[in-house]
């Protein structure tokens, strides 16, 4: 499969990017709301020297969840054990992760909603009492027994906050989205990134680079690496507009940072279904995607730019996109 450049989920050369990313509150620019409360959560829980509530983080990919888990393990003084849903497959796995925890640490779960029912109920008791349940021996000698854990804060991330179980949402003291980033705070994203990669760029090459990150700082800081080598081969490597705007068409990265798929999408619903309301099943099939990575990548995105809109009876295409897309409205 081609690797689709502006695709938010992670790419291999993500890996290297642990430079960019912001190690304190401080630095994580944008998502003020949350960081405020945040902040005052954290300080409490350290003046009454308990560990930070559950934290779970939910919004699109790309926009700083890990990111965030990092930071609050940072700024709690633990340290962070990683672990992601599909990588849990048995009980085992999840007491074996539990049971290394230490006094203060920050279990971060990516991908929470994908561990299995069953293994999720080992969580309940962890969260709620520090406790854990297991079963040891076999057949006739079973017998379940208690161990103590640490006290301990579970940080948890979905890109599908719909699709946690009733219990396990409820064992969270903090829930919170992550929105889409403003141009301004993308903008912020872009200069900061310039510094620590020490690589000069003009203000407006950085807001025409934000503009176009689809509210992603992932995106963002990787459109800047793109441009960077655009500035390095074909100028004298400082970014400006001109050089910004040269590389984003070459790359295919539209004003509004839309891809390949939202314009199969937009163009689907437009030409085989007159615009809609249709289906999302109907979408997913017409184009070949996953119903869950329409609802989870792309669509918010066309949703929150007004592209799209959600009725009773499906979805739609906006006049917006008409416009955007450069298709003449037929009237029905
Ligand atoms: N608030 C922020 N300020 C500055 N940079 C950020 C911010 N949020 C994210 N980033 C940058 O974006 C990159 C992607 O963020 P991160 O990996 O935390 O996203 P995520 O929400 O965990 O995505 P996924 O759902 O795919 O796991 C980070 O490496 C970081 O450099
Ligand atoms: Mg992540």
């Amino acid at each position: 499969m081609k690797e689709r450049f502006l695709t938010a989920d992670k790419l291999e050369e993500d890996k290297f990017d642990l430079s960019i990313r912001p190690e304190t509150l401080n630095e994580y620019i944008g998502q003020s709301e949350l960081k405020d409360n945040l902040n005052i959560f954290m300080k409490a829980a350290l003046m009454r020297e308990e560990p930070l509530d559950h934290v779970l983080l939910y919004g699109p990919p790309g926009l700083g969840k890990t990111t965030l888990a990092y930071i609050i393990a940072r700024e709690m003084g633990g340290n962070i054990k990683t672990a992601s849903g599909p990588s849990i497959e048995k009980s085992g796995d999840l007491a074996a992760i539990l049971s290394t925890l230490e006094p203060g640490d920050v279990l971060f779960i990516d991908e929470i909603h994908r561990i299995p029912r069953y293994i999720e109920e080992i969580l309940y008791p962890a969260m709620e009492d520090f406790m854990l349940d297991i079963i040891v021996g076999s057949d006739s000698t079973t017998r379940n027994i208690r161990l103590e854990l640490p006290p301990f804060t579970l940080v948890g991330a979905t890109t599908r906050a719909g699709d946690l179980s009733g219990p396990l949402r409820d064992r969270f003291g903090i829930v919170s989205r992550l929105n889409y980033y403003t141009i301004e705070e993308l903008t912020t994203i872009v200069k900061r990134t310039s510094r620590v990669l020490d690589c000069g760029i003009d203000d407006k090459a950085a807001v025409e680079l934000a503009t176009r990150s689809r509210g992603t700082p992932r995106i963002a800081n990787r459109l800047f690496k793109r441009v960077r080598d655009y500035a390095l081969v074909m100028g004298n490597g400082y970014i400006d507009l001109k050089i910004t705007k040269m590389a984003l068409d070459r790359l295919k990265v539209d004003k509004l940072g839309l891809d390949d798929t939202d314009y199969n999408l937009l163009k689907a619903i437009i030409e085989k279904f007159d615009g809609g309301p249709v289906g999302i099943e109907s979408i997913a099939a017409s184009i070949g995607e996953e119903i869950t990575t329409i609802e989870d990548v792309y669509e918010p995105y066309l949703l929150q730019n007004g592209l799209l809109k959600r009725t009773p009876r499906g979805r739609m295409v906006t006049d917006k996109a008409y416009k955007h897309l450069k298709i003449k409205k037929t009237e029905r």
